[in-house]
Order: structure tokens, then sequence, then C-alpha cells
């Protein structure tokens, strides 16, 4: 460990294992990955967790339907997440599965501390539930008739009618608390439009939770209540904690705690922003410092689903277009924050413009005319008065790592890339101003120079600004300018066309 350096803790969700990994799950992980290679390349010490979520009724049904025992049944699909990881070129730190030891001890600690404390105290839960979104619900929240099945809220699905012997959590208590919290630090919640549902949800009054289950066998075990399991989101979320060794390694857990930020989609906010932050309040631990609830992907204007068959698999399109141009492609296409929608056509066409015509044309021209006009030797500016068009462009070669940084401190990660294609484009803009071949054929040897020079420098800026998204494109580029050689290294298209 590295005294020095300030640490930096992300997070993705645990994912449900009733699901293999898809576009949807790619995207929150992917970002995790672009931010931990960002703030390592910024010096950070970085820790950054992802893993799979294993119990609760969601999990169990699946394993019935496929005749499996529910431990076999998460046993054959955690470790599909982990190689899908692996092949989006996801670098994390640690991959935690809430059916570990590790973990499952931690819960049963905790909870035995709360009820200890008095947080948490055993009663009757009467009420809705609905199993796809693990998640209870009041009479009033609820879509369509309650004296039949009403409908979940969230996922518009039917919800059942429970009634069971259930320890609870003191939510209720925390209510204050939390509200303050949240109203007095502003980016505690982002974006804004999250951060407000959140406190309308709070004022509307909290109940206490429900953080037991009985009617099946899948989950932590209660400690000394055996018929008891712990409800799957009051297990899942202390993955936080259990990871980085809370109640077990002291010196990881303070290293490590709080994190910077949870990352995850808009839908299950309400989880980590009320019942995280109040579960670690009960502990007296200090909360996440963010908790960003990014936008939802619709594909081909359709809400994704298995009954639908449209779910996108990242490892089928990365194997047909290389998992850097799907990587790419999801940063790029959508602001961090809002719903954006996949579709073939938008993939095309952002692969055609931006990958293959604009960054791939600027190394591939810039690198023939070096061969052609210089030998392959990258020349040195001869330090003459810079023309105007020069001086616009350098402006942006020393101002577009500012705009980078600014943009990312947001998790502006779309923001982050347009601002470096904005220069891409001014370069292929600069060449087709500048007609180095007519510099050329005038004999102008010096302002040709400089105009490969220039350019060289624009590229060698936008493959490390790149480095995060696409790290591989960032190592190729730097190769075929083989900066610290004699000669250019010219190379095959980054992005070969797709034809259409
Ligand atoms: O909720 N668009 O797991 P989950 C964008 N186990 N992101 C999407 C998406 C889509 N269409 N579909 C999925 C759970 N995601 C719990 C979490 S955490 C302690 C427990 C991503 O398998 C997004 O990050 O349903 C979303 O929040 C997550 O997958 C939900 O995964
Ligand atoms: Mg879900």
């Amino acid at each position: 460990m590295d005294k020095m350096k300030p640490k930096y803790y992300l997070t993705t969700p645990l994912y449900y294992v009733n699901d293999v990994p898809h576009i949807g799950h790619a995207y929150t992980t992917i970002a995790a990955d672009v931010l931990a290679r960002y703030k390592k390349s910024k010096g950070f010490d970085v820790h950054f967790l992802t893993g799979t979520d294993e119990h609760g009724q969601k999990v169990w049904k699946a394993a019935e339907a496929q005749g499996k025992t529910p431990q076999q049944f998460v046993d054959d699909i955690a470790p599909r997440f982990e190689t899908a990881w692996k092949q989006l070129g996801i670098e994390y730190d640690d991959f935690i599965r809430t059916t570990e030891p590790r973990h499952v001890a931690t819960v049963q600690k905790i909870f035995s501390k709360l009820l200890k404390q008095g947080d948490i105290y055993k009663d009757e839960y009467e009420g809705w539930y609905c199993i796809s979104c693990e998640s209870f619900w009041l009479e009033g929240q609820l879509i369509g008739d309650i004296t039949a099945q009403p409908f979940c809220p969230d996922c518009k699905g039917k919800t059942e009618r429970l009634r069971e012997e259930s320890y609870f959590f003191r939510l209720s208590k925390y209510q204050k608390k939390l509200e303050d919290y949240i109203v007095t630090n502003k980016t505690f919640i982002q974006p804004d439009s999250r951060r407000n549902e959140i406190i309308q949800f709070i004022k509307q009054n909290l109940r206490d939770l429900s953080i037991t289950r009985t009617a099946f066998p899948w989950g932590v075990m209660v400690p000394n209540d055996q018929k008891h399991v712990v409800y799957v989101w009051f297990d899942a979320l202390i993955n936080y904690i259990s990871a980085i060794g809370y109640l077990q390694d002291d010196n990881k857990f303070n290293k490590w705690w709080p994190a910077d930020v949870h990352l995850m989609g808009k839908e299950i906010v309400r989880f980590h922003a009320v019942i995280w932050p109040a579960i670690l309040m009960a502990l007296d631990l200090p909360l996440p410092k963010q908790v960003f609830g990014h936008g939802w992907w619709t594909v081909e204007g359709q809400k994704m689903s298995k009954s639908k068959g449209n779910v996108v698999d990242p490892l089928a399109l990365s194997s047909e277009f290389g998992v850097e141009a799907v990587r790419y492609f999801i940063m790029r296409e959508v602001a961090f924050g809002a719903d954006g929608d996949f579709s073939m056509n938008s993939f095309i066409n952002r692969y055609n413009a931006d990958l293959a015509n604009d960054l791939g044309n600027l190394l591939s021209r810039t690198l023939t005319m070096i061969e052609k006009y210089f030998q392959g030797q990258v020349p040195r500016s001869k330090g003459q008065e810079e023309d105007e068009l020069t001086q616009g462009l350098n402006k942006l070669i020393t101002g577009t790592p500012k705009a980078v940084d600014a943009a990312m401190d947001k998790l502006a990660f779309s923001d982050a890339l347009a601002v470096i294609w904005q220069m891409v484009s001014a370069a292929n803009i600069y060449i087709e101003k500048q007609a180095p071949w007519a510099l050329a054929k005038k004999g102008e040897t010096d302002q040709l120079a400089t105009v490969m020079s220039t350019l060289v420098q624009v590229i060698k800026t936008t493959a490390e600004l790149i480095a995060p998204f696409m790290p591989e494109t960032s190592t190729k580029i730097l190769a075929q300018l083989n900066l610290g050689g004699e000669k250019v290294a010219k190379g095959g298209p980054l992005f070969p066309r797709i034809a259409r």
C-alpha cells in the first residue's frame, strides 16, 4: 500500500445471477472501469469492487425452474460475470459473491450487533412484495386493484401478498437524520433529478423495514433463528463493507471506507440512498461520498427483456466489432445520468464517423504524410512564429486535458469524449486548411514540419486522453507514433470501416 497516494474506492451493484450479463450490466461496469483507470492515471490508489448478488427469492425461484440446487445454480452463473468482465477489459480489484463466507459472516455479525443495540426487532410483516425487484411495497405505492393482485410501481409486474413473522430494521428512527444529511450534502445523491426523487420519498415518512424472510430457505441465516433468512437487499448492500474487511481487517477497512462513489442504475438508487445510509448510521460509520444513479438503456426503442428476446449481449457485440468500440459507444452515446437507446444503426454510425473516420483517418493520414515528406521521421518544428491555425490547434492541445478533467470530475463521460473529439475534428480540419501536399509542392519545408509536429502532438494527446476508455487503442496509437524510436511505425487501420 502506498501511503502517499490519495485513495479512491468505487463500486458497481452486485448483479443478480438469475440473469447472464447483458449490455445494461456492462454499462455500469465499463463506466466503473473507465473511472478507475482515469483515477489511477491521476495518481490515486484505486480499489474497484464488483460482484454478484446470489441470494433471495428471485434467484431461488430461477434455480428451481432449472431443477438445480440454488448453490449449484449460482456456482454456474457467477463465473460468467467474471469471464464477461475480463473479456471487456475490466480491471476490477475484487469480485465479491454474496455466498462467500467472508460476506456471510459479516452480515451475521452486523445483524447480531444491530439486534443487540435495539435497531432490529422481531414482529410480523403483512403486505405486498415484488419478487422481481425484491422489494416491499405499501398499498398506496402499488398500481391497480389492491383487492386483487396489484402491480409493482417499479417493474410493473405482479406483486405477492406476504404474511410472515419477520425481523424489522428501525429505518423510521433515521428518517430525520437522513433527510438532513441529504439536504445538506448536495452531491451525496447524483444526478439532481435522483436526489430530488429521494428527498420526496423520504418526506413521505419512512416505515421500519422488514429484513428477514421465512417463506424460502435461500439466504444468510439469521443467527440463532434459523427459520429466517436475511432479506436479500439487507444482505447485498453490506457487500460494500464486507468486501473491504469490516469487522475482520481494520487496516484494510479504514484504508478504503468510506466509498468515494457507488455507481448504479436509477432503479436502485432508493435502496442505496435510503436503506444503505440508515444501516451505516446505525453502525456509526461514515456514509459513502456519492451515490450515482445513471439512466436506463432501451434496445431499438424497447425495454430490454428476456421474454422479448431483445437482450444485447456485450460479448457477441465485441467479438464482432471489438471491445474498444463497444466501450467507446456506450460511454459516448448517452450522457451518464440520462436514459439512452441502443440500436445497431446508431452503433454503426458512431463507429464509422467517430472511430473509423475522425480518429482512424487522422492517424493514418498523418503517418502517411510523415513517411512521404520526412522519410518517416517526425520532424521538429523549426521554431518560426506560428501561424494562426497552428496557434488555434495548440490551444486545444493544452486546453483539452483540462476540459476532460472537469468533465470526469462530474462523471460526465460523454462530455469528456466529446471534447476529445472536438480536438480530433479540429485536427482533421487543420490538415485540410494547411494542405500539406501544397506546402510540399512549394517546398515550404519549415511550415510543413510545423504542421506535422503539431498533428503528432494532437494525436499523442488524444491517445493519452482516451486511455481510460480505450486502453488498447491508446497503446496502438502510441506504438504507431513510436515517439521514442527513429521512425513512425504505421500499422493497419485502427477501426476498419463497417460496410453497410
Ligand atoms: O438490482 N440500463 O441487480 P440487477 C442500464 N442485485 N443499466 C442497467 C440496465 C439497463 N437496461 N439493466 C441493468 C440488482 N443495468 C441488485 C443490486 S447492489 C447491492 C444489489 C445495471 O442484476 C444497472 O447498474 O438487477 C442496474 O442498477 C443493475 O444493472 C441492476 O442489476
Ligand atoms: Mg434489476
